[in-house]
């Protein structure tokens, strides 16, 4: 028979923390694995060879650990990585859903696989992450794509383990999401994509319901982890090598609400600082609104927390952000910029602007434009406006039309990546610490650095230097990368 665990409505029950005590579960989802294992073994037999998997990711940083964490479970269980997508004895799509081209994405390429799964029908194709958190998302994949084989969604990934075995045992569609967590389990095995760097989640979901954001309601209510627990992650990927951690949450300023005696996220970052073995701390995303005094002096007085701080604005015009229930105007966001670079002269902003917000006019893009060419970015991460079912903003009407919205963003881009050229290029000259992350996929005389301030420097040197830092000399600017020279 079909497991259909589909828990729309029943969520009452997932809510409590006591219910599933963590540990125990984490014990359950190890015995899963065992189960797991010997399957895959069985199929390793069946097809000749060992299983192989590839997990494809959509969206962001946290949906990237959360992958870390699916491929960690596969290895352990005997599946081996490939980069094919066409060839893999199971591929898993782990989904976004925060603007609908990521979904148009996801449904093309599941088109793709059906093609696959005809020729090679031991083929299993896994859903998980936003997208399937979204009830219409279920109705269409089990109405129009019936050849996937398991669908969860962001509040139950621990269970991955016990789900995989399920899969693997059957030959209907699985489908278990949830819509509400209902504890944090700590101890899943992770295969880091970089060994020398790594995410730390330090907090889930998200309480701020921006009018037109989608991630409250898919990634659930704001959960934060225990920092001794955060603690424990970090110092044991430092005894395992990694140098530099990004400790990631939605709205990382308002770490340890809830939490009762919890340190806050100035003091959480003073306690990472302290482990040995770390040399670079990053985190994402700060919202403007929570981000503290106390952040800016632990900030400017660390020697680790990198120069780098990604501070979305959505928008320039007060109205609009209030509209967008943002919680700040376009003055207090410029007073913190002007804070900021005070405090930390040498600081590289980024920041997220969307374009053809509903309420939005042509007078208000106009001053985010003007807010851009005032603050001069690094980076800006541009979006055109995307209405997303459930979210307040997607019921109500535009102001401008797709015409005004397209020039608008044309013209905002070129602003933003002028004065990103501009900022990057005053770096022309200097000599900085870049960490080496990978050969250069053009020309494998280089490897590529990121320095602090997470612009990239390409230059000359080999595999071997993957994970050191080097001292390299900015030499030319190639408008946000430099060509570089070890010194
Ligand atoms: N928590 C982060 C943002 C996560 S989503 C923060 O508050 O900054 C990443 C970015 O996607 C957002 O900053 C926003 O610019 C963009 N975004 C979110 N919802 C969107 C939508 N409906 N349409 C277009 N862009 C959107
Ligand atoms: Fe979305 Fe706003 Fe939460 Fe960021 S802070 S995830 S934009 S609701
Ligand atoms: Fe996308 Fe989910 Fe991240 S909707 S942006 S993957 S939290």
């Amino acid at each position: 028979m079909a497991l259909h665990l589909y828990r729309e409505t029943d969520y009452s029950r997932y809510t409590s923390t006591t219910a599933y005590p963590t540990e125990e579960e984490e014990r359950r989802q190890k015995e899963e694995m065992q189960t797991a294992e010997g399957l895959v073994s069985e199929l390793a037999l069946k097809l000749g060879h060992a299983p192989t998997c590839c997990v494809v990711t959509f969206g962001c940083q946290m949906n990237a650990r959360d992958s870390e964490k699916i491929l960690g479970v596969l290895k352990a269980v005997g599946y081996q990585e490939t980069d094919s997508e066409d060839e893999a004895d199971l591929v898993v799509y782990n989904t976004c859903t925060v603007r609908d081209n990521a979904n148009q994405r996801v449904y093309g390429r599941l088109g793709h696989l059906h093609a696959m799964k005809k020729k090679n029908p031991a083929k299993r194709i896994a859903l998980c992450g936003c997208m399937i958190q979204e009830p219409d998302v279920i109705e269409k994949i089990r109405s129009s794509y019936r050849f996937v084989d398991l669908l969860f969604g962001t509040h139950n990934l621990y269970k991955f383990p016990e789900l995989l075995k399920k899969m693997l045992e059957s030959d209907h569609m699985i489908i278990d999401v949830w819509k509400q967590a209902d504890t944090i389990v700590e101890d899943l095995p992770v295969v880091r994509k970089y060994p020398f760097k790594s995410g730390v989640n330090i907090m889930f979901g998200c309480d701020n319901y921006c009018t037109y954001c989608i991630v409250p309601y898919v990634r659930g209510r704001e959960r934060s982890r225990a920092s001794k627990e955060i603690l424990r992650e970090v110092e044991r990927l430092a005894a395992e090598g990694v140098s530099e951690v990004m400790l990631l949450g939605q709205n990382v300023n308002s770490y340890g609400s809830g939490l009762n005696g919890e340190l806050s996220f100035p003091q959480l970052l003073q306690e990472v600082e302290k482990v040995e073995g770390i040399r670079r701390i990053r985190f994402m995303t700060s919202h403007p609104k929570d981000l503290s005094e106390e952040l800016i002096a632990v900030m400017r007085d660390s020697k680790k927390i990198c120069r780098h701080l990604h501070l979305p604005v959505q928008s320039g015009s007060t109205e609009v952000l209030r509209k967008m229930n943002r919680h700040y105007t376009r003055e207090q966001y410029l007073a913190l910029v002007a804070r900021l670079r005070r405090e930390i002269p040498d600081l590289s902003l980024t920041t997220d602007i969307i374009v053809g917000f509903p309420s939005e006019t042509r007078e208000d893009l106009e001053e985010t434009i003007r807010l851009v060419e005032e603050v001069g970015y690094d980076n800006a991460f541009t979006f055109i406006y995307s209405p997303r079912t459930g979210t307040p903003a997607a019921s109500w009407p535009m102001q401008m039309s797709e015409e005004e919205i397209s020039e608008g963003f044309e013209r905002l881009l070129k602003v933003v990546q002028e004065k990103a050229r501009e900022s990057v290029a005053k770096l022309t000259g200097r000599t900085e610490e870049a960490l080496v992350e990978e050969v250069n996929s053009h020309d494998a005389s280089l490897v590529t650095g990121r320095l602090s301030n997470n612009v990239l420097v390409h230059f000359p040197g080999d595999a071997s230097m993957i994970g050191q830092y080097h001292q390299v000399k900015l030499k030319e600017n190639r408008g946000f990368y430099f060509i570089g020279e070890k010194v």
